[in-house]
């Protein structure tokens, strides 16, 4: 499925850091990019229990809502001690207040607990599931994944969520110490959007 430029595209999240992200890799390609939110779409409930199926759900919805093709992101932080949690519930560790601080101390906590903090930290990786649904259309995902380790205490304050106690490697400083264009370069979500670039953007 290719989007033409000057196609109406739903960015069919809630969140407002992936909202700036995705608008910002998707700007050069000239699609006319409008929030779940701008237009007033109800947040779907997560209920599955994969990225992709949460993915899914998010991009059907907000699709069929608004009779637009929506791209949706679900994704996370997984942590290899904690045999991936948080996950797909990476959101739902900050509680209802979307606290990160909280959420970033719970994780931090919970390595502490088992096996004590070293340095450097745990293995832990970024994904991304990114969700095409076009009316009509089957839908078509696109994955990224980015490695690296934890760092305690958090450092940075750019980013969002779980940004600040993320360093990947190959890199001395933390997500929330990069600039968003650093960032773009090598996250997982910009490794999904560059597929999703070559499956649906690229030859328009
Ligand atoms: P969901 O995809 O809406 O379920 O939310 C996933 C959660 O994972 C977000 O609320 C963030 O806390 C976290 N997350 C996903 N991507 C990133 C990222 O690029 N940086 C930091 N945290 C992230």
């Amino acid at each position: 499925m290719v989007l033409a430029r000057g196609t109406k595209l739903v960015v069919a999240t809630h969140n407002p850091g992936k909202v700036v992200e995705i608008n910002d890799l998707i700007r050069p390609f000239g699609l006319d990019a409008v929030s779940a939110g701008a237009l007033g779409l109800p947040v779907p409930d997560e209920t599955e229990a994969t990225f992709a199926g949460n993915a899914r759900l998010k991009a059907v919805a907000a699709a069929s809502t608004a009779g637009l093709p929506a791209l949706s992101d679900d994704s996370g932080i997984e942590v290899e001690c904690l045999g991936g949690a948080p996950g797909v519930y990476s959101a739902d560790w900050a509680g209802q207040t979307r606290d990160f601080a909280l959420a970033m101390k719970k994780v931090a906590d919970e390595v502490t607990r088992l096996q004590g903090w070293t340095v450097p930290g745990p293995r832990a990786n970024f994904v991304s599931v990114l969700c095409l649904a076009v009316p009509g259309r089957p839908v078509q995902y696109f994955e990224g994944r980015v490695y690296g380790h934890l760092v305690w205490p958090p450092r940075g304050s750019k980013g969002f969520g779980y940004d600040a106690m993320f360093q990947p490697d190959g890199h001395t400083l933390t997500y929330g110490e990069m600039e968003p264009h650093a960032k773009h370069a090598t996250s997982h979500r910009a490794i999904a959007f560059a597929k999703f670039v070559d499956a649906c953007l690229r030859q328009s």
